[in-house]
């Protein structure tokens, strides 16, 4: 699938254009703008999420392909493809001088835009080979922050770390990722898409995704335990295949439940994150988590016990939490109610709402384990953002905690 981002001086011909993408063929993803080609510095954040930028300008000189080659030099997998009404050889020269492989004249030839497509669409899938890596959440107790964690994290790695990003709510109570990152109801719900398995292509999948971001799409849950009731593993299965080759992380909010889809998702994952909180009752469920997850084979590398709205003064200390588990903490969220509160009241993530906050900075911290950057950490956007606080962050995550032995009733 491509992304495409038609940037047009008509209003008129925006649809038409839209039309003919949609009659070609080529799967496709479109954002439209309205400018002219002497414009695009303005649209430089978008352009650069874009495989092919189409500039549909009546105008066009050859004097203001300087944006397109600025476009062009800054995003190098970026493809440019001009439409305007009969080019002339001066323009179509100075086109090719600065990188722009396709001139088509208007009214578009059918053939001639499919062909400019199918080239695009076939240089993508040989150059950009995504790696969809899976990551899956889970609760052993109603409320522990799981979703806020999942969702938040999946907005911070399309926004600071420029990955294409997916989240599929997979509760199966009461599904309520979406209502965290928009204030509108999703196009569609897995429950939805799964319906229509047998035809799912990459355009039904965009049809039934809810676009959050330019990176970043959600997959809504099913809604409530009776529809949750008829998603089936195979359907899981013919999902996962699909979108592992079209996003770089993939991130699915498990919830409470263990049953054969739960499991389905569980397995097909790179990591599982375990979201507990420091209390008598998550030491409890949170062990018998683990040992189902011992008994289904899970190596013990694939598990990450993420301890959410850290309490130092807590009776269940993390030291307590690891020996009761028998896994290490490798990752631990502040409180911060205000924060969370407000997000939540406008469905907005905390990277909107509190991008400085010290839980939106610790949930970019869980997004570097999991998804461990190739550059040295300091050199990540989130040090460049707040460079005091990471160093801190990280200290107080690799802090010593204390010893006390874990304290559980016998047979817990
Ligand atoms: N670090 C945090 N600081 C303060 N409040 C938080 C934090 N994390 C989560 N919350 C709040 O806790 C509540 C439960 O969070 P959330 O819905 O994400 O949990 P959950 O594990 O997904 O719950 P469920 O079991 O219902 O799916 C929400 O009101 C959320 O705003
Ligand atoms: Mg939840």
């Amino acid at each position: 699938m491509i992304d495409i981002l038609l940037i047009s001086s008509s209003a008129e011909r925006t649809p038409q254009i839209a039309a003919r993408l949609e009659a070609s063929g080529v799967a496709f993803r479109l954002r439209t703008l309205h400018g002219a080609a002497k414009q695009l510095r303005v649209h430089a954040a978008a352009i650069k999420s874009a495989d092919l930028l189409i500039v549909d300008d009546a105008e066009l000189t050859p004097r203001e392909l300087g944006g397109v080659e600025e476009a062009l030099s800054h995003t190098p997998h970026l493809h440019c493809m001009l439409v305007t009404p009969t080019p002339s050889t001066t323009l179509l020269m100075a086109a090719m001088r600065v990188g722009v492989r396709h001139v088509l004249s208007w009214p578009l030839d059918e053939h001639e835009l499919a062909d400019a497509l199918a080239h695009v669409s076939s240089k993508k899938t040989a150059g950009v080979r995504r790696d969809g890596r899976v990551v899956s959440f889970t609760s052993c107790k109603g409320g522990s922050g799981t979703t806020l964690i999942a969702v938040n994290l999946a907005y911070t790695l399309a926004a600071l770390r420029d990955k294409r990003v997916l989240l599929i709510d997979l509760n199966q109570q009461f599904a309520d990722a979406s209502l965290l990152v928009a204030d509108k109801p999703p196009p569609a719900t897995l429950a939805d898409l799964c319906a229509q398995i047998d035809r799912l292509d990459v355009a039904l999948f965009e049809a039934c995704v809810m676009h959050v971001h330019a990176n970043l799409d959600v997959l809504a849950g099913a809604g409530d335990p009776v529809k949750s009731g008829e998603l089936r593993a195979a359907h899981l299965e013919r999902l996962l295949t699909l979108v592992r080759e079209q996003y770089d992380a993939v991130l699915i909010d498990v919830g409470q439940n263990i049953n054969p889809l739960a499991i389905h998702a569980l397995d097909h994952s790179d990591s599982i994150c375990m979201v507990v909180r420091q209390n008598m009752l998550y030491l409890h469920a949170g062990r018998r988590m683990l040992d189902i997850f011992k008994e289904l084979g899970y190596p013990a590398s694939k598990l990450k016990l993420i301890v959410n709205q850290y309490d130092r003064h807590a009776r269940v200390t993390l030291a307590m939490l690891e020996a009761t588990f028998g896994v290490k903490v490798a990752h631990q969220l502040p409180r911060d109610e205000k924060q969370a509160t407000e997000a939540l009241d406008h469905g907005v993530p905390l990277m909107t709402s509190a991008k400085g906050s010290a839980l939106t900075q610790s949930i970019a911290l869980l997004g570097d384990l999991l998804w461990p950057r190739t550059t040295g950490p300091d050199k990540s956007v989130l040090a460049r953002l707040f460079p005091g606080r990471v160093k801190a962050q990280r200290a107080s995550n690799t802090a010593s905690v204390p010893k006390a032995p874990p304290q559980l009733k016998a047979g817990h």
